[in-house]
């Protein structure tokens, strides 16, 4: 799996009150957003995967060829007896990549807000690499402050890919960063796989499969609300909408009104007219030369860079 972010079932009370009152203000205010963790409920989560998999979505197959023969390259300038650690998912084949390349490994630090999917991913692990000291983290990794005292004298090799942090905006982007850069420490280091800037039809494409899979996606949204918030969505009454913005460097995602029509979310009232939308994602796009600036503001440097051969997405080695 590849789930970015804050992937979470929205199961608990605490949490459907956090989507709740997300909702409501996002709906109440102008524009209209919902923040994008709210899309991977476990539904959200597979309709994610399954977006990996459509041929338009180039992002997850190409990072993952760059990753293959990148990996031995990384475990040399890791060095020896590093821990490893991954913000977010640690299911996913990228992964296991770079594991097969670190035999010597002091540990992997799986970081990701749901303790099921964590206890699921130590256990598979575990079972496929014996070896491996597995060192599970849970809560919101743009939060986690420490790491496990196991770790305590091995250098911190951090892995965020799958260009999660395109989902970020550029100031959160380096916020992140910085937390990064204090976590892992003066000697550490941060893998970041990162979605590069290209031809803007690939890019919609990638945003707009023919299969309707990322559509799906978008309004699993409205479906959740209507599961989770007494919503009485139609959901044959609104469109995904996703498109580029070359000037702003970022694919724009919303959910958008096919007639004029008044919806109720938790008891309230919310009018649409037709063509109003909802904001949902934003998915910046990085040049070279912004890669550089967005490390360099997060207090890293560019140790080295792949890409593949037709520079689409980059893998950066950041120290
Ligand atoms: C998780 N993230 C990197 C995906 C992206 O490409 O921005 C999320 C996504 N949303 C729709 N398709 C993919």
């Amino acid at each position: 799996m590849n789930v970015p972010l804050l992937a979470m079932d929205g199961g608990d009370a605490a949490d459907r009150e956090d989507f709740r009152r997300a909702v409501l203000s996002g709906l109440g205010g102008s524009p209209r957003a919902i923040p994008a963790k709210f899309l991977y409920d476990a539904r959200g989560s597979a309709l994610f995967d399954s977006i990996c998999e459509q041929p338009e979505y180039y992002p997850t197959r190409t990072e993952t060829s760059i990753l293959r023969e990148c990996a031995a390259d990384i475990a040399r300038l890791a060095g020896p007896g590093c821990a490893l650690v991954e913000y977010g998912s640690g299911s996913s084949v990228k992964t296991r990549l770079l594991l097969e390349a670190m035999p010597d490994l002091h540990a992997y630090v799986p970081i990701d807000i749901s303790r099921e999917h964590l206890d699921a991913t130590a256990r598979r692990l575990r079972e496929d690499y014996p070896w491996l000291r597995v060192d599970p983290v849970s809560g919101d990794y743009m939060a986690i402050d420490a790491l496990p005292s196991v770790i305590n004298g091995a250098r911190r090799i951090g892995f965020f890919p799958g260009s999660t942090i395109g989902n970020l905006m550029p100031e959160e982007a380096v916020l992140f960063l910085r937390r990064a850069r204090r976590l892992l420490g003066s000697d550490g280091a941060l893998i970041l796989g990162i979605d590069l800037k290209k031809d803007p039809r690939l890019l919609h494409d990638a945003y707009n499969d023919a299969a309707g899979v990322t559509a799906q996606f978008t309004l699993n949204l409205l479906r959740r609300m209507n599961r989770q918030l007494d919503a009485n969505f139609d959901l044959s009454a609104f469109a995904h909408e996703a498109f580029y913005i070359e000037a702003a460097g970022r694919i724009e995602i919303y959910f958008r009104s096919l007639r004029d029509q008044t919806v109720m979310v938790a008891g309230r009232r919310f009018t649409f007219a037709k063509g109003d939308r909802v904001h949902t994602e934003y998915s910046y796009k990085y040049d070279t030369a912004g890669i550089g600036e967005l490390a360099r503001q997060g207090g890293f440097s560019i140790a080295h860079t792949w890409t593949d051969p037709a520079r689409l997405f980059a893998i950066v080695f950041l120290t």
